[in-house]
């Protein structure tokens, strides 16, 4: 088969957060009837495909990645029937649909958790998650010092139902995201019926949550370097050697099936060679490159971390992928408007604010860069509106765990995670029919919102359409990247195919090379102003 073949290779994603894209209930939450209404608009923007954070039923202590049961909808997304709809509806529309698995851990709330704790100390059910007396005389001691992501202590001590303490387990997230022990063949089966059952329904891929965390170093050693919060991924709990036995189990359940599909790897590993490990060819198809995610505004940074992937990659035969925002991050248009350009993390009313109008000009121009890049690109909804993270969001709406179990230190995701503004003088930004939406929306939302720049020449969703549109005319992501010198130190410079790329990182203005202008992040004539890109036909 050629890799043209292969519908990932050079794909535009958009990730929909279904709970913050679409309400269709009037609730005030996103649901997969919103989606489905709203799918002729991502075919509008010339996107290629989606992949939708979690919808199964969940408690939603962790916003659906604490899963109660992989196969089911959750009833504030909709119905089982919807999902299968979406499905359906998108491949009408020749979107691809990527969904996203969260094997790493279940909800305390999944029958598995809920048998093991039931069946007691010693038992087999335990065997599916990680339980482990504790330390100390009476085992009041967690059994090692591992943290969770969001926070705290990694370990919740058990109760029997008359108070009594018993053993402890192991969550890398919440208190309620138990997480598996994938040692267990009884959780490996599982998970391959998880996969089986959603190919049948006719998915073209799974994003893979944690991908990174699912093997523990065996013996759970102490932890002896700290980790912040998706961080320095470094550690006896992440980036095993053992979980590639995992990815190669998944590729063989997914070969036999016709068609193609991609697995999605979210592995935060400490550097792109690491990361290659998950994308070889009898593993996944896919790693998000976070490295370019966190990358700094910096020309340097840029020119090496975009080397480094496209090397790294090569070496495997993966293709390589592109990603400025998700669910888990500042917004790139309000990230590169702060001042450490690099830091991921939410803000809050009491931190420094960011620029958001420097911050969405270099966005603007990041994105410009990103979607000239050959492989395949991920766009995070409401980023093609130019969408500012919310950083004043009133303490009393904070949703995301991350708040509660940093003891209010980190404020978390939830600055990013806004029900989506559509309609501009609509209550709640048209983003449901009753106005109600679960978190609040900045008043800078509304001249933001979908009818206020659909088809409106200059507007960051026609700089997006046209971007796509030109992207794939020019065949850029199947492209071969060549640098570009005599642009001087702040300019990324380089072709795709017949298209020359400039990007000015933050430089005084530079002169225009002749070729036609195709598209440009800023209006510009014969000179490239600083934090701007450019995309001229060579001449
Ligand atoms: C991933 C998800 C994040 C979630 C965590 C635990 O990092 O992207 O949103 O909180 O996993 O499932």
């Amino acid at each position: 088969m050629s890799t043209h073949q292969h519908w990932w290779r050079n794909a535009v994603i958009y990730q929909i957060y279904p709970r913050s894209f679409a309400d269709f209930s009037g609730d005030g939450y996103g649901d997969l009837p919103g989606i489905i209404e709203r799918l002729p608009y991502l075919t509008q923007l010339g996107v290629d495909a989606l992949w939708l954070s979690p919808f199964y039923l969940s408690p939603m202590a962790d916003a659906g990645y604490d899963v109660a049961d992989y196969t089911v909808v959750d009833p504030l997304f909709g119905k089982t029937a919807d999902a299968h709809e979406l499905i359906a509806r998108a491949h009408d529309l020749q979107l691809k649909v990527i969904i996203d698995l969260v094997p790493n851990h279940t909800s305390d709330e999944h029958e598995w958790f809920k048998a093991a704790v039931a069946a007691g100390p010693g038992s087999s059910e335990r065997d599916m998650y990680i339980f482990r007396d504790g330390k100390g005389e009476n085992g009041e001691l967690p059994p090692n010092n591992w943290s969770s992501v969001f926070g705290s202590s990694g370990w919740t001590r058990l109760k029997r139902p008359d108070g009594t303490p018993e053993q402890w387990y192991l969550h890398l997230f919440d208190v309620k995201q138990p997480d598996l022990n994938w040692n267990d063949e009884r959780v490996r089966a599982a998970f391959d019926d998880v996969l089986r059952h959603w190919v049948d329904a006719g998915v073209d891929g799974f994003r893979v949550d944690v991908a990174h965390g699912l093997v523990k170093e065996p013996g759970l050693p102490d932890q002896k370097v700290m980790t912040e919060l998706l961080g320095t991924n470094m550690g006896p709990m992440w980036d095993q050697d053992g979980v590639h036995e995992i990815y190669r189990r998944w590729h063989g359940v997914l070969e036999p099936y016709d068609g193609d599909r991609a697995l999605v790897a979210e592995a935060w590993v400490p550097d792109l060679d690491r990361l290659a490990l998950y994308v070889r060819p009898d593993e996944m198809q896919q790693a998000f490159n976070f490295d370019f995610l966190t990358a700094e505004w910096d020309a340097a940074t840029y020119r090496a971390v975009i080397r480094e992937s496209l090397a790294a990659n090569e070496a495997v035969g993966a293709p390589t992928t592109w990603v400025l925002s998700n669910h888990d991050v500042m917004r790139h248009a309000s990230r590169f408007g702060r001042l450490d350009t690099g830091d991921r993390n939410g803000a809050g009313p009491e931190d420094p604010q960011p620029d958001n109008e420097l911050g969405l000009r270099r966005a603007k121009a990041g994105t410009l860069m990103m979607l000239a890049l050959p492989g395949s690109a991920y766009v995070y909804q409401g980023e093609e509106l130019g969408l500012p993270e919310h950083t004043t969001i009133p303490h009393e709406f904070r949703q995301d765990p991350v708040w509660e179990r940093s003891g209010h230190e980190r404020v978390g995701r939830d600055g990013c995670r806004i029900p989506m503004p559509w309609t501009a003088d609509a209550p709640g930004l048209g983003f449901s029919p009753s106005g109600k939406t679960w978190l609040p929306q900045p008043e800078s939302y509304r001249d933001l919102a979908v009818d206020q720049q659909v088809d409106v020449p200059g507007s960051t969703w026609s700089l997006y359409r046209d971007a796509l549109a030109l992207r794939k005319t020019r065949a850029l992501g199947d492209g071969e990247l060549s640098w570009l010198e005599g642009f001087g130190g702040n300019v990324v410079a380089f072709s795709n195919g017949d298209v020359t790329v400039l990007t000015n990182v933050s430089g005084d203005p530079v002169a225009l090379p002749e070729g036609e202008i195709l598209l440009a992040s800023t209006p510009v004539d014969d000179e490239l102003p600083t934090d701007a890109t450019v995309w001229l036909r060579r001449n």
